[in-house]
């Protein structure tokens, strides 16, 4: 468990040095993906989903989570918000911990590997501008060192990125 948290303070020192001096929202997401891909054991998918307005027929907009950078499998482009897990921690603004995806009604299967998962929004201004999803082919997978280390993470690309 000490192992856990001090690799987890570890990663956030890491992204925090990777994304100094560089604003740009896609570069730093990349490159964030990188960082957690490499430095979290036992993972199947780690990535970003941002919101985007999409326009409608009737030329009014709504909200929805784009794919964005991500390590893994190829995945699921787009999710409304409210839907799946991803949707879930957008439209209510927390991060979420998925023990056993089976027992979540409402997961969007993306990668048939995933367990368990961890969602987080990014919040900028009060607005969920994004969310890192996390998945692990491993049940029980994230502990709350993770949780905190993802807030923390997100916290980071809040501040750092031009959103
Ligand atoms: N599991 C997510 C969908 C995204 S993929 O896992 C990459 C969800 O239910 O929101």
């Amino acid at each position: 468990m000490e192992f856990v948290v001090t690799l987890n303070m570890e990663i956030v020192r890491i992204v925090q040095s990777i994304i100094e001096g560089e604003r740009d929202v896609i570069a730093n997401l990349a490159n964030t993906s990188a960082v957690l891909w490499e430095h979290m054991p036992r993972l199947n998918w780690v990535g970003f989903y941002i919101v985007r307005q999409v326009r409608k027929i009737d030329a009014t907009y709504f909200d929805q989570l784009v794919l964005g950078p991500f390590q893994g499998k190829p995945a699921c482009i787009r999710i409304n918000i409210g839907r799946g897990v991803c949707g879930a921690a957008a439209a209510s603004k927390q991060t979420i911990v998925v023990p056993n995806v089976d027992e979540f009604a409402d997961h969007i299967v993306c990668d048939g590997n995933s367990k368990s998962e961890i969602v987080t929004p990014i919040i900028v201004n009060d607005k969920v501008v994004a969310v890192l999803d996390i998945d692990s082919p491993e049940l029980d997978r994230f502990s709350e060192s993770d949780a905190q280390m993802v807030r923390s993470v997100a916290e980071l690309l809040a501040k750092g990125c031009a959103w």
